[in-house]
């Protein structure tokens, strides 16, 4: 009897031992320390089973025992303070001051050309204007033929493309333009049309300060019975006051687009330099009789302007090429 309690006794301790061994934590510790040495842990149940054995076996078990309490109490206070030791390493408890006010991450914001581009579709919407949004890859007819350019027609040179499938019927390409927004608002509905149409914009072509082959641009429309000049002009005035403020002049000057008849350029005064910002004219009777107004009846104006290049104007950015570039050192500013 008393050489099974001395052996229960050693399996005991090997067991506790193992365990004391494999907690690593604080919250372990204190799990195993109540486990083994809690009131009403391990050891103390059996220390209070000893009146239970036979009078001649108590005294040797309960010694036992008792040698077995205070060798895990001291094994248990080595690993208590190995593990507050170790954690200490690991966390040096003057690594951080926990009564500092917490760092703000880094939040995102909207890209420059984004932000110019609302500011732009806002001042538009106030007039009346809604805005549609269409598809970047687009199909020649559209970028092109509907809009009076035809395939031998010279403007196309103007606008070199970078085309997606030239081999298919309907051939496929990058629009070189948001142009073609006016032909798919005016097939899908009848006058009066006031639309604004933002979006990016491809040309194959060399960048330099002022150029990017990766644009956005921002397309207007409005097709009404009895629109005239003035009201293209207007339009524009009450835009370039809005975006630039009343004291900016703005210029208008002959141009020519093949999709409008008469066509200007919009210009701004950028220290003493005219910047064009903007094509735009009377829509040609051809391309409204394309999409089946009848051009007898309806006239309208159309504008296509640059956001970036305006942005340029405002924030006095010197290079074009900022845009896309990535860099957060510009990016940030905005
Ligand atoms: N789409 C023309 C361009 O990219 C701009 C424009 C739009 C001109 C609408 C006139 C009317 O150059």
């Amino acid at each position: 009897m008393a050489e099974n309690a001395t052996a229960s006794t050693q399996e005991l301790e090997r067991a506790a031992l193992d365990s004391l061994a494999a907690a690593k934590s604080e919250s372990q510790l204190e799990e195993w320390r109540v486990a083994y040495l809690g009131r009403r842990g391990e050891l103390s149940t059996r220390l209070r089973s000893v009146g239970s054995l036979p009078p001649e076996d108590r005294r040797e078990a309960g010694a036992s025992l008792n040698r077995l309490k205070i060798s895990l109490t001291a094994a248990f206070d080595q690993a208590v303070s190995d593990t507050s030791k170790s954690e200490r390493q690991t966390v040096p408890s003057d690594a951080f001051d926990i009564t500092l006010p917490g760092r703000r991450g880094n939040l995102g914001g909207l890209h420059p050309s984004e932000m110019m581009m609302r500011e732009i579709l806002g001042v538009f919407n106030d007039m009346g204007f809604q805005t549609v949004e269409g598809p970047i890859v687009e199909l020649e007819i559209y970028n092109f033929d509907m809009l009076n350019i035809p395939a031998d027609h010279p403007a196309r040179d103007l606008q070199d493309t970078l085309w997606v499938d030239r081999s298919s019927k309907d051939k496929i390409l990058l629009r070189t333009q948001t142009s073609p927004m006016q032909i798919r608002t005016m097939e899908k509905q009848k006058p009066p049309v006031r639309i604004v149409s933002p979006g990016l914009c491809f040309r194959h072509e060399a960048t330099d300060a002022t150029h990017e082959w990766q644009f956005h641009q921002i397309e207007g429309l409005a097709v009404d019975e009895g629109i005239t000049m003035s009201d293209l002009k207007g339009t524009l005035y009450e835009f370039a006051r809005r975006i630039f403020g009343t004291q900016r002049k703005i210029r208008f000057r002959c141009d020519y687009f093949p999709f409008v008849e008469p066509g200007v350029d919009v210009s701004v005064d950028w220290n003493g330099r005219w910047v064009e910002i903007m094509g735009a004219g009377m829509v040609h009777p051809k391309v409204l009789e394309g999409v089946g107004y009848d051009s007898s009846k309806y006239t309208g104006f159309a504008f296509g302007m640059g956001p970036e290049r305006i942005a340029m104007l405002k924030y006095d950015i010197e290079d074009i090429r900022h845009f896309f570039s990535n860099d957060l050192r510009f990016l940030s500013q905005f």
